[in-house]
């Protein structure tokens, strides 16, 4: 058992027979009721490790403990308990807002008065009244990623995976989106995102910085940004991250 929501030890994801290396060995610690945030250049490993930490992914070696339980043995145990937007929608196409949430709320268990209220709640939450009929193929992308947000949420998760949850979010409604994932912190749920919009990682508690693989830095902001006396966290990503490709 693990005193933390979530525990990786030496954790380790290798393709394609070990030429591509994406994850070298992370050993991360999230605790109850904080907002963790990966950040780091594309191809740093963060989308491999929350696919580990969600169980959707299998690592090649490497312990992972969440809530409690270990994956992925325990992957079933977990699957009601963990809400996850990955970084492609995993929305359905060809059904309605409403009918998307109702779905995965009966998938979840949900009763119908369940789906009926958080469903609503969700819906005024994320602003996605006007688009509740609306098929999703045809929303916009900003309006995608909402419904993927509500998807998540649905069973109302202790543990939320949020992999660029805000990307084609504008500006107003990603600060809102915040507000409302401090709030969800505040009642004792636990959030790892990972973001490429800086100012967004500067509102988590903990940021941690992956570059090839590996977690090289991690604190909360205040303390990252006075450790390299830089003004702030997009300072401190060029700084600490680099160019992933260019030095391979
Ligand atoms: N299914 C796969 N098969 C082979 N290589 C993969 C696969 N998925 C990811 N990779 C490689 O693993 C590395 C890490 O990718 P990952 O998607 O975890 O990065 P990321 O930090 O999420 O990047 P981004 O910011 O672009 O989302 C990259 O080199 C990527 O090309
Ligand atoms: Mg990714």
């Amino acid at each position: 058992m693990s005193e933390y929501v979530i525990e990786t030890k030496e954790l380790v994801k290798h393709y394609n027979k070990g030429a591509v290396k994406a994850v070298n060995g992370i050993d991360l610690r999230v605790r109850k009721g904080e907002i963790y945030a990966f950040i780091g250049a594309n191809g740093s490993g963060k989308s491999t490790t929350i696919d580990m930490i969600s169980g959707t992914l299998r690592p090649t070696s490497g312990e992972i403990y969440v809530l409690g339980l270990k994956l992925p043995k325990d992957r079933r145990r977990l699957s009601n308990r963990i809400g996850i937007a990955p970084q492609e929608y995993a929305v359905y196409l060809d059904l309605t807002v409403w009918e998307n949430i109702s779905f995965f709320g009966r998938l979840y268990g949900l009763s119908r008065k369940e789906i009926r209220e958080q469903g609503e709640k969700l819906i005024s939450i994320l602003k996605l009244e006007e688009k509740r009929d609306v098929v999703a193929e045809f929303l916009s992308g900003g309006m995608k990623r909402r419904l993927s947000i509500a998807i998540a949420l649905i069973h109302q998760p202790e543990l939320i995976l949020f992999d660029e949850a805000t990307v084609g979010v504008d500006p107003i409604l990603r600060a809102y989106f915040w507000d409302f994932f401090k709030s969800l912190r505040d009642d004792g749920k636990t959030i790892l995102v990972t973001s490429h919009v800086m100012d967004e990682a500067e509102k988590a508690d903990r940021i941690g910085l992956m570059r090839h693989g590996k977690l090289i830095e991690e604190g909360s902001p205040s303390e990252l940004l006075s450790k390299y006396n830089v003004r702030n966290v997009e300072e401190l990503f060029l700084l600490l991250s680099g160019d992933e490709n260019i030095n391979e």
